[in-house]
């Protein structure tokens, strides 16, 4: 499907805007709820395909999930901007003989929130089918890490994308551990033998992932003792911070973070902060709007360990109001305030782009419409997300009129003014989707994104979002 994005002609303005809920937080609240004892109640998950998949592949090990109004969790229809044709079947929760009863109707909670039903740590039922992820590695990386300590059989699965993604960063650890994981030439499918009850242990990663740490402090959780992981730079920490709020026995020293096994986790309430990464779309939008433009955006997540991109914005020379939140939660939250203004180019590199992996996108074309160089390095992760994003923003850039050196772990632009007039791909990468829409808004030229309906793996309704901030953004078949 193609949306066809053309150049802000007026100022934009937006005030108290939501973004959806964090994917990272959402994924983890539903997993991490799974293995609690008890009912976990979770208001404000993210709503996108991502999160959906991680859901199904719950009710598929036994995990009843019910929306926010108490009846069983069916995952909505695509966004009515992209057509229904591509949503799996999803497979409805199968309550397993003697579960608890299920709670009564919460009139606090919206049709939009979850609750879960904890089945503890060792209530997982062996799934029937493949369980496929989707289009997310968190799902998968993290799942693999459950099913390696929960002892379930199971072969994880995704779509193309993932089905490039290097899957032996994680179960290289785990095999330490002692679990019995096969992947296809380091690729998905994944396959998690039973039988092979994991000891706790000290791994040490060569790579500076989230994912892989999680996926190990989550097999931890099941073995006896501490288990360890070391990473060569602190990478997300939402992880650390959920568990914490469960009960689990979490210690922080410099990069390594340790898990005490076999602890009773409890069910917990959370407010799922909005993704920051999705904000940063949005305040890219309203920095290189006509001037007068100004935006705010309430409830945003700004855990310092990836709001990396905040900090990339005070590099390019952009001012944006910060109004840190009081309510009491394990992630801390803020109103963000931003107006148009004139960028300067900026070098990124080293720990803030770690803390901005997923913003190296919408950064590269900020980059492309700020005065001056930007150089980014550090950035070779890229490489390995849902697409080459090293690659695909050098190409788009350039296809859009920007000046862009491709280097192994990150990208030269030369800043300045966007031609436009470019059709873009979107790669089946939600983010080069979204940072390409938001290039054409201040390009002269009209752009067409195809693919753009992967925008709806972490950012459904942005097209009509769009819209209503008076953009012309149309979605043509
Ligand atoms: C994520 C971690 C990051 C990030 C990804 C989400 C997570 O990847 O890029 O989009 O939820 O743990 P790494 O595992 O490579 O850090």
């Amino acid at each position: 499907m193609k949306a066809r994005v053309s150049p802000l002609r007026k100022p934009v303005r937006g005030e108290g805007l939501r973004v959806p809920g964090d994917k990272s937080i959402s994924h983890r609240a539903l997993l991490f709820a799974a293995l609690a004892e008890g009912e976990s109640r979770i208001a404000g998950l993210a709503g996108g395909d991502d999160v959906r998949s991680t859901a199904r592949c719950l009710a598929q090990l036994g995990v009843p999930l019910l929306r926010g109004d108490g009846t069983p969790w069916h995952p909505k229809p695509r966004s009515s901007e992209f057509p229904d044709d591509a949503e799996p079947t999803f497979v409805p929760p199968q309550r397993p003989p003697g579960s608890a009863p299920l709670p009564e109707r919460d009139a606090d909670m919206q049709e939009d929130d979850a609750i879960v039903i904890g089945q503890g740590l060792s209530g997982l039922r062996e799934p029937l089918g493949h369980l496929d992820c989707g289009n997310s590695g968190t799902t998968l990386r993290l799942m693999t890490g459950i099913l390696a300590g929960a002892q379930v059989e199971a072969t994880l699965t995704g779509d193309q994308s993932l089905s490039r993604r290097p899957m032996e960063r994680v179960a290289r650890p785990l095999r330490q551990l002692g679990a019995a994981i096969e992947t296809s030439e380091g690729k998905p499918p994944v396959v998690v033998r039973r039988g092979h009850l994991l000891q706790a242990g000290a791994i040490r990663s060569e790579v500076a992932s989230a994912q892989v740490k999680s996926a190990v402090l989550l097999a931890g959780l099941f073995s006896e003792g501490e288990t360890s992981f070391t990473e060569p730079a602190k990478s997300r920490d939402h992880t650390e911070r959920l568990l914490r709020l469960m009960g689990a026995p979490v210690v922080q020293r410099g990069s390594t973070v340790s898990v005490r096994g076999r602890a009773t986790l409890r069910g917990f309430a959370l407010d799922v902060p909005g993704d920051l990464s999705s904000a940063a779309f949005l305040i890219a939008a309203a920095l290189i709007a006509p001037e007068g433009s100004t935006l705010s955006l309430d409830h945003v997540g700004v855990n310092p360990t990836r709001a990396g991109f905040l900090d990339a914005l005070a590099m390019f020379g952009a001012r944006l109001q910060l109004e840190l939140g009081s309510a009491p939660g394990p992630e801390p939250v803020a109103k963000l305030t931003v107006a148009a203004q004139k960028l300067r180019g900026a070098q990124l590199d080293g720990d803030l782009v770690l803390r901005a992996i997923d913003e190296v996108p919408i950064l590269a074309v900020l980059g492309a419409l700020a005065e001056g160089e930007t150089v980014i390095r550090g950035a070779q992760e890229l490489r390995v997300k849902e697409s080459d994003r090293i690659a695909q923003m050098a190409a788009g850039l350039r296809a859009m009129g920007a000046r862009v050196e491709e280097l192994p772990d990150g990208l030269r632009i030369q800043g300045g003014l966007l031609r436009g007039g470019a059709a873009i791909d979107s790669a089946m990468d939600h983010r080069i989707a979204l940072a390409f829409s938001v290039a054409a808004l201040a390009a002269r030229e009209p752009c067409s994104i195809s693919g753009a309906e992967w925008a709806d793996v972490s950012f459904p309704g942005f097209y009509r979002l769009l819209r209503k901030l008076g953009a012309e953004a149309e979605i043509l078949s």
